[in-house]
């Protein structure tokens, strides 16, 4: 089971519910909240999040590149959002805040940028539903997919399989016809995709193309 999330930091932000209807045979609507404090780059908040998730035909994969995150991260779960990711970068408790993430409802994913090592986040696989290697330094769109990350993603699937962990294993970031694949190969089963579902043709055909490029078990 994979699963394919195209990111509508790259659709058009004032036909969100046109581009929304687009991509109704994708698995989850990625989500980028950016603050301009963790990331340079501003987005949106919890107002437009709610609106989005009220006329989006599949669910929410919210991914929160804001700092603070313990004190403003819960929030989003509280609006029903159906998946909440956060950086570890950003929390000084990511236990906690998973915990009380999931208690809300929401599954819980915990994210880590190009530079930070997944090391000590192995042993807190079961405390989380997705975890969120990032391919691109968080912040834009349409960047070149890093594969010097790889091996975070050989050491998370490894351990997933030793814990029996149902855990999934997504990567963010230049991911095109291309990449899907080393990444897929690597253990990743959740892809996120911005530009190359939204600044190509139709969106839908994109979807069904880098599903097909995807290995189905792990
Ligand atoms: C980057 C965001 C990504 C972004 C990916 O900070 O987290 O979700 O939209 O865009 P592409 O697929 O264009 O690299
Ligand atoms: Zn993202």
């Amino acid at each position: 089971m994979v699963r394919i999330n195209p990111s509508i930091l790259a659709a058009d932000f004032v036909n969100m519910q046109r581009d929304l209807e687009a991509i109704a045979t994708a698995d989850f609507v990625h989500v980028d909240v950016m603050d301009n404090h963790f990331v340079p780059n501003l987005t949106f908040g919890p107002q437009m999040v709610e609106r989005i998730q009220a006329v989006s035909p599949i669910p929410l994969d919210v991914h929160l590149m804001i700092d603070r995150v313990d004190s403003y991260g819960l929030g989003y779960a509280e609006l029903g959002c159906a998946s909440v990711t956060f950086h570890a970068e950003a929390s000084d408790d990511p236990v906690s805040l998973a915990r009380a993430i999931r208690a809300r409802g929401a599954r819980c994913g915990l994210a880590i940028k190009p530079a930070t090592p997944v090391e000590p986040y192995l042993e807190l696989l079961d405390e989380f539903d997705q975890f969120l290697v990032m391919t691109v330094e968080p912040g834009f769109g349409g960047q070149s997919f890093i594969e010097s990350v790889m091996p975070k993603l050989d050491a998370l699937r490894a351990t997933a399989n030793h814990m029996k962990s149902a855990i999934w294993l997504q990567v963010d970031g230049g991911i095109t016809l291309d990449t899907i694949e080393l990444a897929s190969s690597h253990g990743a089963d959740t892809f996120v995709a911005g530009s190359s579902v939204f600044n190509g043709g139709d969106p839908e055909t994109a979807i069904a193309a880098l599903r097909a490029r995807t290995q189905h078990s792990h």
